[in-house]
């Protein structure tokens, strides 16, 4: 199995290519901290996996998929790509920075569409493979000091779901991925208490389980899960109400 992992460098990526590299033939990693992928390429020497690194931005278009194409001329068989290149910085409601609202749409999502523009192409060629797609619990509904996070990742759950059908069609299977509060450098960030706050590691685990099974969506940890998804479904005077509480806003 050959596995293409975007935004391997730290935290929940990082996490999941360790986990990735006891199993799979080709591991092949993304991020643009050339220092850590080396760094990655030395620890992961001893494991299973032939690791290939590669320092790309992905806000870079043209870039981006010049160094996706050679990979996989390199590497003609993808089986699993994860993208989990993520941005986030808390901001002020009636703070509006333009280009902060600009990068984090550039990172989570159309960094993710320079990639699958030539990846999902390439995954219908072979008619088979699996997307693994990290978007956030943050998607399904706005929330106070996330409106420039939230909607990237509502973006990324949408787009999930508007692909899912025709990949079906070539045996290309869609994992969308919600995580709730994990330890990373994004958290560190945060300066309010973050519920059933988990580790990077704990959250590898639950992501690599579930894409084992190719389940379409894994949303944890369950708590959260059950919270947002009776948020979604409520009218939004209540859930208005609910946030407010919850956030403490
Ligand atoms: N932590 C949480 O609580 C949480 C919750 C829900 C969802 N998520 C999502 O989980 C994913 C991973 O986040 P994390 O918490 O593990 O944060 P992280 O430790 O900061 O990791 C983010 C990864 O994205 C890469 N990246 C950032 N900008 C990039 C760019 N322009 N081009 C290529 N790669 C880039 C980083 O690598 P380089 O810096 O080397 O480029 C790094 O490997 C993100 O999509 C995040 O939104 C996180």
């Amino acid at each position: 199995m050959n596995v293409l992992i975007v935004g391997a460098t730290f935290g929940i990526g990082y996490e999941l290519a360790k986990k990735y590299a006891h199993s799979c033939n080709h591991l092949i990693l993304i991020g643009r901290t050339e220092k850590k992928l080396e760094e990655i390429k030395t620890e992961f020497s001893n494991l299973k996996a032939k690791i290939i690194t590669d320092n790309i931005d992905v806000t870079n278009s043209s870039h981006c998929t010049e160094r996706i194409n050679n990979i996989i001329k390199d590497y003609p068989v993808i089986d699993k790509a994860i993208y989990c290149s993520g941005y986030y910085e808390p901001h002020n409601t009636f703070d509006i920075n333009i280009d902060l609202f600009k990068k984090t749409m550039d990172v989570n999502f159309m960094g993710m569409i320079n990639v699958f523009s030539i990846l999902l192409p390439h995954l219908k060629k072979q008619n088979h493979g699996h997307l693994g797609i990290v978007a956030s619990l943050a998607g399904f509904g706005g929330l106070p000091n996330s409106s420039s996070y939230g909607p990237s990742k509502a973006a990324m759950m949408n787009y999930a779901e508007s692909i899912k059908i025709d990949c079906d069609k070539y045996n290309i299977k869609v994992s969308i991925i919600n995580p709730g509060f994990v330890q990373s450098r994004l958290t560190e960030k945060n300066s309010f208490d973050m519920p059933f706050l988990m580790s990077s590691e704990k959250a590898a685990s639950i992501i690599y389980n579930g894409l084992k099974k190719e389940q379409y969506e894994i949303t944890f940890p369950l708590p959260m899960k059950i919270l947002f998804k009776t948020l979604r479904v409520l009218p939004r005077f209540v859930y208005f109400w609910i946030v407010k509480i919850i956030t403490k806003a």
